[in-house]
């Protein structure tokens, strides 16, 4: 599939939470990343904006430990399940648009969350920048990547030189652990998170 479509995306969107990591449809999976963003996210309520979120499946999880949260996906079809999966939880809201420029204020996010869409644009170390604007003074970037064996992605060295060229001090954690996939993985897959220098 061509990952810049927005097209593409509507077309995978139906069986899209089919796959363990998107739908957290498992407790073991679900209580995995939930934990994960509990200890990356700061105190309970913060604004986080969530780029490329898909059907909404990490909104959800994050809403329901009563952060609130904004979503952009360029998908249609994805938005339209994010907003019936999490739209009626209070501070949640969902919107058709590019995360590489999205419509979304500057200044007022605690956290710029990204799962799995960074190594799909054109010029991450732009987004980068964009999405360092968006952020509070004490925000942090929280990038949830992968380098996988279909040669897609990025590798961990590559997103923690980009978000250190952004203007943050990087922290990454390998998420080898098979909770998080719904079984055992033979690639790189990792959250890096950035704060401010
Ligand atoms: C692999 S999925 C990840 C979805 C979600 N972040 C998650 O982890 O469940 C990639 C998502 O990014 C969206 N996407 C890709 N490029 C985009 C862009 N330029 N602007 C907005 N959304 C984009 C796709 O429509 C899709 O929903």
């Amino acid at each position: 599939m061509d990952s810049g479509d927005p097209a593409a995306w509507d077309a995978e969107a139906p069986l899209f939470d089919d796959e363990p990591d998107h739908g957290l449809r498992d407790p073991l999976v679900r209580d995995a990343w939930r934990l994960l963003l509990v200890s990356l996210l700061p105190p309970v309520p913060s604004r986080i904006a969530d780029l490329g979120c898909g059907t909404g499946t990490l909104a959800q999880l994050v809403a329901e430990e009563g952060h609130g949260i904004d979503g952009v996906d360029f998908s249609p079809e994805m938005v339209r399940r994010a907003t019936a999966k999490a739209g009626s939880f209070p501070g949640v809201t969902f919107v058709v648009g590019d995360a590489a420029a999205p419509p979304l204020p500057d200044g007022q996010y605690a956290v710029v969350l990204c799962r799995h869409v960074l190594w799909a644009l054109p010029d991450p170390a732009t987004v980068l920048t964009r999405w360092s604007r968006m952020l509070r003074p004490e925000g942090r970037l929280v990038m949830v990547e992968g380098s996988w064996s279909t040669g897609a992605g990025l590798t961990v060295a590559r997103a923690v030189d980009l978000v250190t060229g952004a203007g943050f001090v990087p922290d990454h954690r390998l998420l080898n652990d098979p909770a998080y996939w719904g079984g055992t993985i033979t690639d790189e897959r990792y959250v890096v998170v950035g704060r401010r220098r």
